[in-house]
């Protein structure tokens, strides 16, 4: 099978990169910081909100292009604990933009057997929030093709606090004198538990940072910083990063082999193995 099997190319360019893609060293989960929203809408004079919603247009050719290739998981950083620090009616706004989207989109998610699935202290979120991602991930359930796991209110190390303190409840509930925490039990206790880690890591927009997303997880990702502002962020420059993800030589800590090019196995750390996702 070739990539061009799964995905029409729209322009010369697309059909140039999906000829280099090998479909069976894609990454098994890719994590995204989609960043420059707002920079994109200065750059034109506009209100930031318009960056945000341009960037939901980026967003929304990301997942389908992700879903076509078969990747197993997609993680969009959407939302993170810092972030309500921006102005009250940007955060409104956002907030806003995201049911909009559950909304618009979830029809066509469901068709396309996407199962959704949202990580970070979303007891946190506005009623009506948490009111349309719980329908969204209820209709979606069963579905069996591609994880789009959107991360809101999330923060890497305040899921590594909840993890840890879900251990200590174990514990004390449990009466237990000695427990030995392994890396596997860790994972287990993650949001992302029963996902493969992230085997690559796109950030936009330039800044060489991985703010507190995903800090346990991304321990083996490769990692792709484009200049590309999220809003500008199109198929075509999501295939580069892909294309650039397949020419790297994936080593674990080992010297290499030959067989270590990215994609060609594992599933982002060496010592885990697949198992489906929890709830
Ligand atoms: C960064 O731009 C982006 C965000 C704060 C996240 C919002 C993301 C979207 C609206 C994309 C749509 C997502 C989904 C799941 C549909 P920024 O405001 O930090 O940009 P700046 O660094 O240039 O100010």
């Amino acid at each position: 099978m070739k990539t061009s099997d799964l995905l029409k190319p729209a322009s010369r360019e697309e059909a140039q990169l999906l000829e280099k893609l090998d479909p069976d060293r894609l990454p098994k989960h890719l994590a995204v910081i989609m960043d420059g929203n707002g920079r994109w809408a200065e750059k034109r004079h506009l209100p930031r909100i318009a960056g945000h919603r341009a960037g939901v247009k980026a967003a929304r050719e990301v997942i389908e292009t992700c879903a076509r290739l078969h990747l197993r998981c997609l993680t969009l950083y959407a939302f993170s604990l810092e972030n309500w620090r921006r102005p009250q009616a940007e955060v409104d706004f956002l907030m806003r933009l995201l049911r909009e989207y559950l909304k618009r989109e979830l029809p066509s998610i469901h068709k396309n057997n996407i199962r959704l699935l949202v990580i970070g202290r979303s007891e946190q979120l506005p009623e009506g929030v948490r009111k349309d991602i719980d329908e969204a991930m209820r209709v979606t359930a069963r579905n069996t093709g591609m994880k789009l796991v959107v991360a809101l209110n999330y923060g890497g190390r305040a899921e590594l606090a909840d993890a840890f303190n879900a251990l200590l409840d174990h514990v004390r509930a449990h009466g237990l004198s000695a427990f030995h925490a392994d890396e596997q039990t860790i994972s287990d206790h993650l949001y992302t538990a029963g996902l493969p880690d992230p085997d690559l890591l796109i950030r936009t927009s330039g800044e060489m940072r991985v703010s507190n997303f995903l800090l346990w997880q991304i321990a083996y990702a490769e990692i792709y910083v484009t200049e590309t502002l999220w809003p500008d962020f199109s198929r075509a420059r999501l295939l580069e990063a892909l294309v650039d993800f397949q020419s790297r030589e994936r080593r674990y800590g080992g010297l290499g082999s030959g067989k270590g090019r990215a994609g060609s196995g594992g599933n982002g750390n060496p010592k885990r193995s697949g198992h489906p996702v929890r709830g």
